[in-house]
């Protein structure tokens, strides 16, 4: 189709051109983020696929480099992890250059030495920051016996109690995740599976397992495990998202806390984003102290190849940082825009409007408009049943993203049915709802939208919901509206991006 420069992300990375899917081996590097993604450099679906590499030094504004890893004849390169290996322990570099080691998956078709279909974990590794990569001369490193298929996307964590290092896999389509552990980053012992009888559908891949510690309400003495898979289809918003199980690691056993019983609504899982399109979340490497950041696919397997972008077909998430803390006496799992996005928002400034209410059928225009924003603002219980914003709404007020809560049944609602270009596909799923809690009759929301996206973060990230929309370019407007009463809107906070 033609190039549709009206929705190039601004905050989110894109590559320039041609299909992008999942984030691979994000890491901090000197003060520089490196990020690596499944890339089809030939094509605008998903094909060949190679990792591509950009840079930044904000998580905001890229470098697109050159191709890290390049499919082969034979040879795919499936998602995967970089770390830096400090210590030398692979032996692959030295302590003075540490080398930067890419853990990926090998998918063998055509291949002499491999049967057709093979799944395999293999190790490259670079000595100059990334910008050039070797292939291990052994690979590939770990083989599944007696059949090595559908066994890819290793995580890696490190597991400071075993001074080792743990690797997650999946056997996607048994949707069992195994774990190893390595000091050397090159042999791998077999440690667990993981596969629980929880929220599991026949024909349900497993992707992309990811293990991450995590203190509980910030005590570093009360660790807690997140293991988060990504699941496609039958995801909470349709199609494919992010699942995850709080839990403890001993060394060997993930082990959840609590799981609901088997049969149970997906609702009563966790899930890291009740949108649409957020899918193959990655974690940040080497950010030292700082919280885990993690980084996503915006899209969904259900539409990714039909979305009508051009001349790029696909968009990370913004990174976000996790954090548990106790809510309603359960561990909850919360996040928030990662710092550097925070910091640079702080740079922009931001205008501050006075608390107003908003009158049942009379919404309020408001006097900013966009296609970049960064909007905050709190919603306080009237008599209204449901209030909230119309984001990229056009002038004629038809279309427009709807992000609302319902006071009388606890729902955060957002409907892009009527955004823009919804016909590209017939999977495109118009509504997506989740539950939430207000308590004292209060939500906030944080909203940020770029240009092709609407990403909510709501009462302080205890629920994300972000979705893909295609506006027309004259939907920049603005309004809050309150259903059957009248609604209390304060604390709104907005920033206006556009450059
Ligand atoms: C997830 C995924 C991974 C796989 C990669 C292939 O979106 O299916 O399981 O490694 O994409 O591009």
């Amino acid at each position: 189709g033609a190039d549709t420069p009206q929705w190039r992300p601004a905050l989110h990375f894109s590559p320039a051109a041609h299909w992008m899917n999942d984030p691979n081996g994000p890491i901090l590097l000197d003060g520089v983020y490196h990020l690596f993604y499944q890339y089809n450099p030939g094509g605008m679906v998903w094909g060949p696929m190679s990792w591509g590499h950009a840079t930044s030094p904000d998580l905001l504004h890229w470098h697109e480099q050159a191709i890290a890893l390049r499919a082969k004849p034979g040879e795919d390169m499936f998602s995967g992890t970089v770390i830096l290996d400090r210590d030398n322990r692979s032996g692959l570099g030295n302590v003075q250059h540490p080398a930067l080691l890419a853990f990926y998956t090998s998918v063998f078709t055509d291949h002499p030495d491999h049967p057709d279909g093979t799944q395999a974990q293999s190790l490259a590794y670079s000595l100059d920051n990334g910008a050039t990569w070797q292939a291990y001369a052994h690979n590939p490193i770990l083989t599944l016996q007696p059949d090595s298929r559908q066994f890819r996307d290793p995580s890696l964590t490190w597991y400071a109690a075993g001074q080792c290092w743990i690797m997650a896999t999946v056997v996607g389509d048994a949707q069992v995740i195994k774990l190893y552990r390595s000091t050397d980053l090159l042999h791998w012992s077999f440690l667990s599976d993981f596969q629980p009888s929880g929220y599991r559908k026949p024909g349900m891949a497993w992707e992309m397992p990811l293990l991450v510690p995590l203190p509980l309400d910030g005590n570093p003495q009360d660790m807690r495990w997140v293991m988060l898979v990504s699941v496609n289809p039958w995801s909470i918003a349709g199609g494919s998202g992010v699942q995850y199980f709080i839990g403890r690691f001993d060394g060997v056993h993930f082990t959840p806390d609590a799981l609901p019983p088997v049969g149970a609504d997906p609702s009563a899982y966790g899930w890291l984003d009740h949108g649409a399109d957020h899918y193959a979340t990655a974690r940040i490497a080497n950010t030292g102290t700082g919280p885990p950041t993690l980084i996503g696919w915006m899209n969904n397997w259900d539409y990714a190849q039909d979305v009508p972008t051009a001349p790029w077909r696909g968009q990370m998430t913004l990174p976000a940082e996790l954090a548990l803390k106790t809510l309603d006496g359960h561990p909850t799992l919360v996040q928030a825009p990662a710092q550097p996005y925070r910091d640079w928002l702080a740079r922009q400034g931001m205008r501050t409007y006075p608390d107003r209410m908003v009158g049942r059928d009379r919404p309020w225009r408001a006097p900013f408009r966009g296609d970049v924003l960064d909007i905050r603002l709190t919603l306080r219980r009237g008599d209204g049943t449901r209030a909230g914003l119309v984001v990229r709404q056009t002038p004629d007020g038809k279309t427009g993203t709807v992000i609302s809560y319902d006071f009388t049944t606890a729902d955060l609602i957002v409907d892009r049915g009527h955004s823009g270009d919804v016909g590209f596909s017939p999977k495109f799923s118009p509504v997506h709802i989740a539950h939430l809690a207000a308590p004292g009759g209060v939500v906030s929301l944080h909203v940020v939208i770029d240009r092709c996206s609407v990403e909510v973060f709501a009462n302080d990230g205890v629920l994300r919901m972000t979705d893909l929309v295609f506006p027309p370019a004259d939907g920049t407007n603005v309004s809050l509206f309150s259903t059957a009463g009248s609604t209390r809107f304060s604390a709104l906070r907005v920033t206006v991006l556009n450059r």
